[in-house]
């Protein structure tokens, strides 16, 4: 453990304790947080001098936290730029973001608990942006959990990083209105997919796997989906998974116009999209690793109180059942409350 000045901290430095505020006490950022630049600021605002963070020579899993929150921001940075380039019309680089990429990639893979920090990234103004990181670190996990090879999984991360990159050529005013689309407005997003395929068409290198991973990524199983309303075998695996993602951390995430939604409300319409309009396969695999994870994790109740997770059903991931105290809440059966958040 290691005293340092504030303006020395470092994204993916952990702190050795807790930093409470000068005026009141209250604690700003707890023990054990892996900084990102939005904490740094949060401390750094409050006229904090001093924080103690872990030595990172050693060989703790803080360091192997650390490692993977300042990869992520790097490459968040790289690709912050390309989001920029594409904004006034530049082609896009794959050697720009590719070599962070894999080593993200090593990161996410080697470490697994990426559900667990996703949340805890530093996020950045743009939906869109936050987003597309999300869903290329959770497919990179669904092509670990599939057994792909490390090229297979590479192109799985691509194709999340960039399967939303048309919706840079939708109006602002569309892509982020709060109420409900017209039809009109609808039709233009609805366009995205094919926007992402003809960005990515001109840049040198893409595998074609990715190409229709990204123009297929809302196309469904009942053929509901667009652009194209293709069916089951015709859609690709990489379009699967994005779905997959997608549909989660768009439910999951917090938006100007939308509260997050719980991760186990976030499951059960998952899991009811798995009959017939999201891969059951895919489904069931995330859906399984994400249970496992929240087994555990503390979680805010509609009725205010906090409770432990401390079982999930196998055969019904979306069906936990939570310590409360002394008292037990099986959620298989029909409760009056219901999970509203994770809380850590
Ligand atoms: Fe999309």
């Amino acid at each position: 453990m290691i005293k340092i000045n504030v303006s020395d901290l470092k994204p993916g430095m952990v702190l050795a304790d807790n930093v409470g505020s000068l005026r009141s006490g209250a604690i700003l950022v707890s023990k054990g947080t892996v900084l990102n630049k939005k904490t740094i600021r949060k401390i750094y605002s409050q006229g904090i001098k001093y924080v103690m963070v872990h030595d990172t020579n050693s060989n703790s899993k803080e360091v192997l936290e650390n490692n993977f929150v300042i990869k992520y921001e790097i490459l968040s940075d790289k690709m912050e730029n390309v989001f920029k380039g594409i904004r006034c019309g530049k082609k896009i680089i794959l050697t720009d973001v590719s070599e962070e990429l894999d080593d993200l990639i090593v990161e996410i893979i080697q470490n697994n608990n990426i559900l667990g920090r996703i949340r805890q990234l530093e996020e950045k103004d743009d939906y869109t942006f936050n987003h597309s990181l999300n869903v290329s670190m959770l497919a990179t996990m669904i092509g670990k959990w599939l057994n792909y090879s490390d090229k297979h999984i590479k192109q799985l991360a691509l194709t999340g990083l960039f399967h939303d990159i048309g919706k840079l050529k939708v109006p602002d005013n569309i892509i982020n209105k709060p109420g409900k689309l017209t039809g009109k407005e609808f039709e233009i997003i609805k366009k995205h997919p094919i926007y992402s395929f003809n960005i990515l068409s001109e840049t040198v290198g893409i595998s074609k796997n990715v190409l229709i991973g990204v123009l297929q990524h809302h196309e469904r199983e009942d053929g509901s989906g667009y652009p194209q309303g293709i069916k089951g075998d015709k859609i690709h695996e990489y379009a699967k998974i994005i779905a997959v993602c997608d549909v989660y951390d768009a439910l999951t995430s917090d938006r100007k116009y939308k509260n997050k939604s719980s991760p186990f409300y976030a499951a059960e319409i998952l899991r009811d999209q798995s009959f017939g309009v999201l891969n059951p396969k895919i489904t069931r695999i995330f859906l399984d690793k994400v249970s496992n994870f929240y087994v555990g994790c503390k979680v805010l109740l509609s009725n205010g109180e906090k409770g432990e997770v401390i079982y999930i059903y196998p055969q019904s991931p979306t069906k936990t059942i939570v310590k409360l105290g002394d008292k037990y809440i099986n959620f298989l059966e029909p409760q009056s409350i219901s999970i509203v958040d994770i809380i850590e």
